[in-house]
């Protein structure tokens, strides 16, 4: 069976956009491939949260892959800080990262103009942190979305790098994972690109919102002043709710809204009324386990506690591998 490795930085909760381009495809692959799926926690210290606020965000990720369909007894889901074996492989592998590639990452340069007072050496070396993540489990098949895969390429860079250093052909290189379709596109309710958490208030819906505050979002969502001629090529907020309908609702209730638009009769707010309780009605059993879960700190730190078992075993034998082809030796 082939190794799966991915993993979601717990900066926050998960949202629409992470069910349909991430967690939907992992609870897939659980049943056809070696999956090791985790919370990325010390990939979050970059940004410098809170004590309190690490542990409550890597908490309600991990509740929140399980409400998700993210079956423990299936694959190995745990919380990357559990199995500090990892960053010793990091080490190793910054070594071997030149200052030059680790700059010119696109994800580095956006986050120097973002966050220009906190451009940490943990930021700079966030592609190398990633590459130890899936080489610790020899995973060859990563499923990340678009922004990830020049990550991916530096992962392969650094795999094949540490091979031709050591004359071992040790790691296999990571190869992007996709379903053979589309990735799906998940758009915000701002009218403009993709739902984000960091895209400002009211533009993601996350799974953990209630009835209401769906409501409340989806009403807010940008929209046009309505098509004028028949035909008439959509805007990109009206695209955008139009793409989110797809999602979440038949295949009737979305030809009648596109009739509406041809016909230039489309009201944006019967739109919308329909796609808020097509949205919680798809949320409804993930929001439900959410709440269950959160209060059953018992069966949560269980999985934790099997995930980082299975994990840590993994780990250490790739390390202890590692730890000979470099040359260390007991004395
Ligand atoms: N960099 C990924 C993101 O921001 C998260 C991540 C960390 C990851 N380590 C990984 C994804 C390893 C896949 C494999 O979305």
């Amino acid at each position: 069976m082939e190794i799966v490795v991915s993993g979601i930085r717990s900066t926050g909760n998960l949202h629409l956009g992470n069910y349909f381009g991430a967690l939907q495809n992992f609870v897939k692959l659980q049943h056809t491939h070696l999956c090791y799926f985790f919370i990325a926690d010390y990939h979050s210290l970059t940004t410098h949260p809170t004590s309190k606020y690490l542990h409550s965000s890597a908490r309600q990720v991990l509740i929140e892959y399980l409400a998700s369909g993210i079956d423990p007894e299936k694959c190995t889901i745990y919380v990357q800080s559990d199995v500090p074996e990892v960053t010793e492989l990091y080490l190793y592998l910054n070594m071997n990262a030149y200052l030059g590639e680790l700059e010119r990452a696109t994800a580095f340069k956006d986050k120097v103009k973002d966050q220009p007072d906190n451009v940490n050496a943990g930021l700079l070396t966030y592609p190398t942190l990633m590459a130890a993540d899936i080489l610790l489990h020899h995973g060859t098949q990563v499923p990340v979305g678009k922004d990830q895969q020049q990550h991916l390429e530096m992962a392969r860079t650094f795999a094949n790098r540490f091979n031709r250093l050591y004359k071992n052909e040790y790691f296999s290189e990571p190869q992007a994972f996709n379903f053979g379709k589309q990735l799906v596109k998940v758009p915000g309710l701002d009218g403009k690109g993709k739902m984000g958490k960091s895209e400002g208030e009211g533009n993601a819906v996350f799974l953990s919102d209630s009835p209401e505050l769906i409501r409340k979002k989806v009403m807010k969502a940008v929209t046009d002043s309505g098509p004028t001629v028949s035909g008439q090529e959509k805007s990109d907020a009206a695209r955008n709710l139009f793409e989110l309908l797809k999602l979440v609702s038949t295949i009737e209730t979305v030809d009648f809204f596109e009739a509406e638009y041809n016909a230039c009769k489309i009201s944006y707010g019967d739109l919308k009324k329909q796609l808020a309780e097509d949205m919680i009605v798809h949320n409804a059993p993930i929001y439900d386990r959410i709440q269950e879960l959160g209060a059953d700190s018992t069966y949560v730190r269980e999985v934790a506690r099997m995930g980082a078992a299975k994990a840590r075993n993994s780990a250490q034998k790739t390390i202890k591998e590692v730890r000979k082809i470099i040359g260390f030796k007991s004395f």
